[in-house]
């Protein structure tokens, strides 16, 4: 299994303190920046996009994990101009042609996920299993920072590893996007996650700093 990955979610960042926070995520090894990226079609909300991106890169070398909740991805992911090695995730959802858009996304040497929303079965990856990098749980419903764990994605979560290892892809990554708590990562983690998007529930937690959080959380996952 892969090592595990904490990957803080900017859509919950202090944007008057973007620097020094930038600042501490270098210090700490911590291993991409998840990006939400919101239409206010695919999600019934707005967050982020191209440019916060482009800024993004300029002020660190720590690769983007970029999160596309937006419709129709296949004809718009020639604006978010994608680097080598970045993360993107696709929704299943979002898209009739959603295995052409990770080919692109892997064409411009991107690593392809897919992600689903929680009503979704995790065997739609099944015909996508060669192309992919890992695959997104959103296990929330995608859209809002700020709510409640959907309890059955635990089960998904295990439901998934076991068939990621009885096809042959134990090295494929699960993400989990969605009340990522020190409580739920936990549990997510022993379910077979090996991503964890942090947001106001655990790296950007008000009750402690924002280096105790990230400690806590790499004892948590494990990193
Ligand atoms: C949900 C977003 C998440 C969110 C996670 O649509 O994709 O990245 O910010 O943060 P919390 O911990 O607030 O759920
Ligand atoms: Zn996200």
């Amino acid at each position: 299994m892969n090592t595990p990955k904490l990957l803080p979610s900017l859509m919950c960042v202090d944007f008057s303190r973007m620097a020094q926070t930038l600042e501490v995520f270098e210090q700490c090894g911590i291993d991409a920046l998840h990006v939400d990226i919101m239409d206010g079609e695919f999600v019934p909300n707005y967050a982020l996009g191209t440019d916060f991106c482009r800024q993004l890169r300029k002020l660190t070398p720590i690769p983007l994990d970029i999160h596309l909740m937006i419709s129709r991805p296949d004809t718009k992911l020639s604006c978010f101009a994608i680097q080598p090695g970045e993360y993107v995730s696709v929704h299943w959802e979002s898209t009739p042609h959603i295995h052409r858009t990770i080919g692109a996304i892997a064409a411009l040497g991107g690593k392809p996920m897919l992600a689903i929303n929680p009503a979704t079965p995790y065997d739609v990856i099944r015909y996508l299993l060669p192309d992919l990098a890992g695959v997104l749980v959103m296990t929330v419903d995608p859209g809002f920072a700020g709510q409640q764990l959907v309890p059955a994605m635990l089960q998904k979560l295990r439901d998934l590893r076991a068939f990621l290892d009885e096809n042959g892809y134990p090295d494929l990554e699960i993400e989990v996007d969605g009340n990522v708590s020190f409580e739920n990562a936990e549990k997510m983690r022993q379910a077979g996650a090996t991503m964890f998007v942090g947001g106001s529930s655990s790296v950007f937690w008000k009750g402690a700093s924002l280096s105790e959080n990230i400690q806590r959380m790499y004892a948590v996952i494990g990193k």
